[in-house]
């Protein structure tokens, strides 16, 4: 089984990555064969600092091994580092219906929130995403529910590409968790969580205590004083419940009991305490490999060896039966 998944290098990675995505990482590096991608040409749809966007693609991929991703298991590449991503995408673009990314709700959200950059780079998103997918030949792509349109595309790319040019691609399956597939914003809860909003709407998993606790002391709550669970009345208390059952193993309706008719704040701090006891081995990690750059820069590197063996026999693959002249 191939798996493939990315994640934006920009922002810190935060627990609804964790949730939604990042656990799923290192739980199918045991599964399968997992190629795993720092996505900084999707990044650069919204303009980037070119002093420090290196940096933060590394930074990334430290993230990443800090929350259990072993090179060992997997293989972690950098995006740009493999030039047959984008190939491969303007291929794909040319049976990439204009309508199908004019609707895409991501490409509506951001060029709403930067209207000053409606780049054709942030239409075409979903394309380079598919690309990234269809390139390893990819059986299932484990993310957060916000990206599931976006994958439903790419499915359909891989249909039209096969009537037109043969069976090539299978169709990839979306992979979500059960439960923390979209976990909410601290700050507005009926809005996802994401490292592009206020820091504090967000827990970035090398937040230090002192940060963890004040913002989930600050995270937004409803009126009454009931923790129960309940998203469309109490959004807020009903996010943080997801978050503690997620890092506590814990039901809902036994938290529910636990704090029944004590109030928000002993539920609140000992959401913070247990946020800080899961996150900490996290933290250690991080702090080490800050130390170890030239390592991080090998995995990378071993990474994109791999990676680029396979994209480039696809590739070539994907060539000839779209009819262009062998070199
Ligand atoms: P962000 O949206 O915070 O900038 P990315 O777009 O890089 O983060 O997402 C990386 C992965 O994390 C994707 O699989 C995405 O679906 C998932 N993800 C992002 N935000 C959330 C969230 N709030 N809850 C669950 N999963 C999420
Ligand atoms: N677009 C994804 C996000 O913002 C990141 C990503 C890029 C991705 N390429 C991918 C995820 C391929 C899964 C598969 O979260």
């Amino acid at each position: 089984m191939r798996i493939l998944s990315g994640i934006q290098p920009t922002g810190k990675m935060h627990i609804g990555n964790l949730l939604g995505a990042g656990n799923q990482y290192v739980d199918y590096q045991n599964k399968g064969d997992l190629f795993l991608m720092v996505a900084d040409l999707h990044a650069l749809t919204v303009l980037q600092n070119p002093k420090t966007f290196a940096e933060e693609t590394l930074n990334k991929a430290l993230e990443l091994l800090a929350i259990g991703v072993d090179p060992a298991k997997c293989t972690l590449f950098v995006q740009s580092h493999v030039k047959e991503h984008s190939e491969l995408a303007w291929i794909l673009n040319t049976i990439t219906p204009l309508g199908e990314l004019e609707r895409m709700t991501q490409y509506k959200d951001k060029s709403k929130k930067h209207r000053e950059n409606i780049n054709a780079g942030l239409l075409d998103y979903p394309v380079l995403m598919a690309a990234d997918i269809l390139l390893y030949k990819t059986d299932v792509v484990p993310v957060g529910q916000d990206q599931t349109q976006h994958l439903e595309l790419t499915r359909t790319l891989a249909k039209k590409f096969n009537s037109l040019y043969g069976q090539t691609f299978s169709e990839p399956k979306t992979m979500l968790v059960k439960e923390g597939a979209k976990i909410m914003s601290l700050l507005e809860p009926k809005k996802k969580m994401s490292k592009s909003d206020n820091p504090d709407s967000y827990i970035a998993i090398t937040d230090d205590a002192e940060t963890i606790k004040r913002k989930i002391a600050k995270a937004v709550t409803d009126t009454g004083k009931d923790v129960k669970f309940d998203p469309a009345k109490k959004p807020g208390i009903s996010n943080l419940l997801t978050i503690h059952s997620l890092f506590s193993n814990q039901k809902i309706p036994a938290l529910e009991k636990r704090y029944k008719g004590k109030g928000y704040a002993p539920f609140k701090k000992a959401l913070a305490t247990l946020l800080v006891e899961k996150l900490e081995p996290f933290h250690r990690k991080y702090e080490e490999l800050k130390r170890r750059e030239v390592y991080v820069k090998t995995i990378l590197s071993q990474g994109k060896e791999r990676a680029r063996t396979i994209a480039a026999s696809n590739l070539e693959e994907i060539k000839e039966k779209v009819g262009l002249l062998p070199e």
